[in-house]
C-alpha cells in the first residue's frame, strides 16, 4: 500500500521512520522563479481554476527539493465561492472581500453551495498531481478553519486586531453562529471531497485563531472546528490542526480535533509535547525568517528544532508559518538536506 511507503504519513501516525519527514507551508509560491514566471501569465485565481497549471505549481517545489509531501495548490478563500461571498486578490494587498458580512442583515446573503461542484478544479488538480507523484511523496489537501475563513469574510481582508470579527461575535452571537455553521458545513464537504479525490492527509489552517483568549475559543470556535474533524474522522487519514500564536490554546485545539498538531516557533516543541502528551504527533516549528538568516545561524536553528524533537517518531519538520517570498532557494534546499541527514535513525 502507498501509505506504508511515505515517511510523512508514517510520522503523522506516530510510526517509526528512517528519518524525519519535512515539507514547508506555502512551499509553492513567489520565492520560486518558475512560479513568478507562471504568474506573469495567470492571476492567482486563474492558476487555481486550471487544474493543469495548478498541478504544475504544486509539483514545482517537489521537482526542486527532496520534500516528503506535496500540498495541493489552492487558497483558503476559494470555498467562499460555495458560500455566496465574492472575493479577489489584489496586487500587494492580498485578499479583498468586496462586501464583508458584518450584520444580521448581511448574513442573509450566505448560502451552502456544493463544494464538489463549485470547487471541482481543486479535486481535478488533486487527481492530476497524485497520478504524477512518486508514492513516497504524500499529497496533502487543506482548507481554512471556520474562524480564520470567517474572519476574512467579516474583516474584508487582512486584519491586525480582528475588531469587526470580535465585535460581531460578542454583539450578534446568532449571526456568528450562522457564519460559523455555514463555514464548517462547506469546509467539511470540501475536505471529504478532497480525500475522495486523492488527498492522503488534510491540514486545517486556523492561522489567525491565536488572537482569541481560551474561553472565547471554547465558546465561539471549538464546536465548529470539532464538527469538521468529526466528519473527517471516518476516513482515517492524518488530520493536521494548525494555528499560529496558539500557545495558550493548544489543549482546546486538540480537544477540537486533529491527529497531528501544528505549532509555530513561539512555543518550543518540548513544551508542546509536555502539554499535549508525548504520543501526540507534532508538526513544526522553524521560524520562516530563519531561512533568511546567514547559513550558520539557520543551521543552528534547524539543530535546535531537531534537538527538541529528540528523534521521536511523531515529528514532522515544517516552518511555524508559510515561506516568505524573500526566501533564498538554497536555504530551503539546505534545510531539507540537514533535516534528513541529521535525523537519520
Ligand atoms: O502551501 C502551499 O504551497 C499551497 C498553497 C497555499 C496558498 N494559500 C496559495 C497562495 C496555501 C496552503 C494557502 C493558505 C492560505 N491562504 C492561508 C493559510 C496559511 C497562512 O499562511 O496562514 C491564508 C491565511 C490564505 C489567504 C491568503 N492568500 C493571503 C493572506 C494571501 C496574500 C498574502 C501573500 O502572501 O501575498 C494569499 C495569496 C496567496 N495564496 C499566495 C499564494 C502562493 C500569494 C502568491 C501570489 O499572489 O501569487
Amino acid at each position: 500500500m502507498i501509505e506504508h511507503e511515505s515517511r510523512f504519513l508514517k510520522a503523522c501516525r506516530g510510526e517509526e521512520v528512517d528519518c524525519t519527514p519535512v515539507w514547508f507551508m506555502r512551499q509553492a509560491g513567489r520565492y520560486m522563479k518558475e512560479y513568478r514566471k507562471l504568474r506573469e501569465k495567470y492571476t492567482l485565481l486563474e492558476i487555481c481554476s486550471r487544474p493543469e497549471v495548478a498541478k504544475e505549481v504544486t509539483l514545482q517545489p517537489i521537482r526542486r527539493f527532496d520534500v516528503d509531501a506535496a500540498i495541493v495548490f489552492a487558497d483558503i478563500l476559494l470555498p467562499l465561492k460555495s458560500m455566496g461571498v465574492d472575493f479577489d486578490f489584489t496586487k500587494g494587498e492580498g485578499p479583498v472581500i468586496h462586501q464583508p458580512i458584518r450584520s444580521p442583515e448581511d448574513v442573509k446573503r450566505l448560502h451552502v453551495g456544493d463544494p464538489k461542484v463549485d470547487l471541482r478544479c481543486v479535486m481535478e488538480t488533486l487527481g492530476l498531481v497524485r497520478s504524477e507523484l512518486d508514492p513516497k511523496t504524500a499529497l496533502i489537501g487543506f482548507a481554512g478553519a471556520p474562524f480564520t475563513v470567517v474572519s476574512y469574510i467579516i474583516e474584508g481582508g487582512y486584519s491586525r486586531n480582528f475588531l469587526h470579527t470580535k465585535r460581531l461575535m460578542y454583539t450578534h452571537p446568532e449571526t456568528w453562529q450562522r457564519l460559523m455553521e455555514t463555514a464548517s458545513e462547506v469546509m467539511a464537504q470540501y475536505l471529504t471531497a478532497q480525500i475522495d479525490a486523492g488527498a492522503q492527509a488534510i491540514q486545517l489552517f486556523d492561522s489567525w485563531v491565536g488572537c482569541l483568549e481560551p474561553e472565547d475559543y471554547r465558546r465561539y470556535v471549538l464546536p465548529y472546528s470539532q464538527k469538521i474533524f468529526a466528519r473527517l474522522k471516518p476516513y482515517s487519514v492524518p488530520l493536521i490542526h494548525f494555528g499560529t500564536g496558539t500557545a495558550t490554546l493548544l489543549e482546546l485545539m486538540k480537544e477540537a480535533g486533529g491527529t497531528v498538531m501544528g505549532v509555530d516557533w513561539r512555543i518550543s516543541l518540548k513544551e508542546t509535547w509536555r502539554r499535549l502528551g508525548s504520543n501526540t504527533p507534532i508538526q513544526g516549528n522553524l521560524d520562516p525568517v530563519a531561512l533568511l538568516a546567514p547559513r550558520g545561524h539557520l543551521e543552528e536553528k534547524v539543530d535546535q528544532v531537531l534537538e527538541q524533537a529528540g528523534g521521536r517518531s511523531g515529528h514532522i519538520f515544517n516552518l511555524g508559518h508559510g515561506i516568505l517570498p524573500q526566501t533564498p532557494l538554497e536555504s530551503v534546499e539546505a534545510v531539507v538536506q540537514w533535516v534528513h541527514a541529521k535525523s537519520k535513525r
